[in-house]
């Protein structure tokens, strides 16, 4: 079964979006096999972030995802990864379609409320970044 990795942002915990954002997941039907709350490192960031360290911009994402706590997830389903980037929309707000995440919650490209792994190569090495092996659970046995 496909996994991936979805972390709410420091402005949407601060703006208290995690329940709504997990509830569009669970409801569309994919299992949360992993979560925490959790405080982003500078080392931490700089790997996850580690293909736009060339960018402009690098020092203002670094900056701005370990300014706060942030909820990183582990979610499963068929085609989770594709399927968790339409629900979550464009990566600037301004492009993306109303009834996605950042459509409906997001206004600037910076603070666009969440993040998702782009491919399955990203999401194999974004959940091992943040999550330990155990701390994924694997319930899809008992249902
Ligand atoms: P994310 O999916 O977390 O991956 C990289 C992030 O870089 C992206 O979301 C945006 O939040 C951020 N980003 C992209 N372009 C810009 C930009 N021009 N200025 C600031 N941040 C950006």
């Amino acid at each position: 079964m496909e996994r991936t990795f979805l972390m709410v942002k420091p402005d949407g915990v601060q703006r208290n979006l995690i329940g709504e954002i997990v509830s569009r997941f669970e409801k569309k039907g994919f299992q949360l096999v992993g979560a925490k709350l959790m405080q982003i490192s500078q080392e931490l960031a700089e790997q996850h972030y580690g293909e736009h360290k060339e960018r402009p911009f690098f020092g203002e994402l670094v900056d701005f995802i370990t300014s706060g706590p942030v909820f990183a997830m582990v979610w499963e389903g068929e085609n989770v990864i594709a399927t968790a980037r339409q629900m979550m929309g464009a990566t600037n707000p301004k492009d993306a379609a109303p009834a996605t995440i950042r459509g409906d919650f997001a206004a600037t490209v910076g603070k666009n409320i969440i993040h998702g792994s782009d491919s399955p190569e990203s999401a194999v090495r974004e959940i091992g970044l943040f999550f330990k092996e155990e701390e994924v659970v694997e319930y899809s046995k008992l249902i």
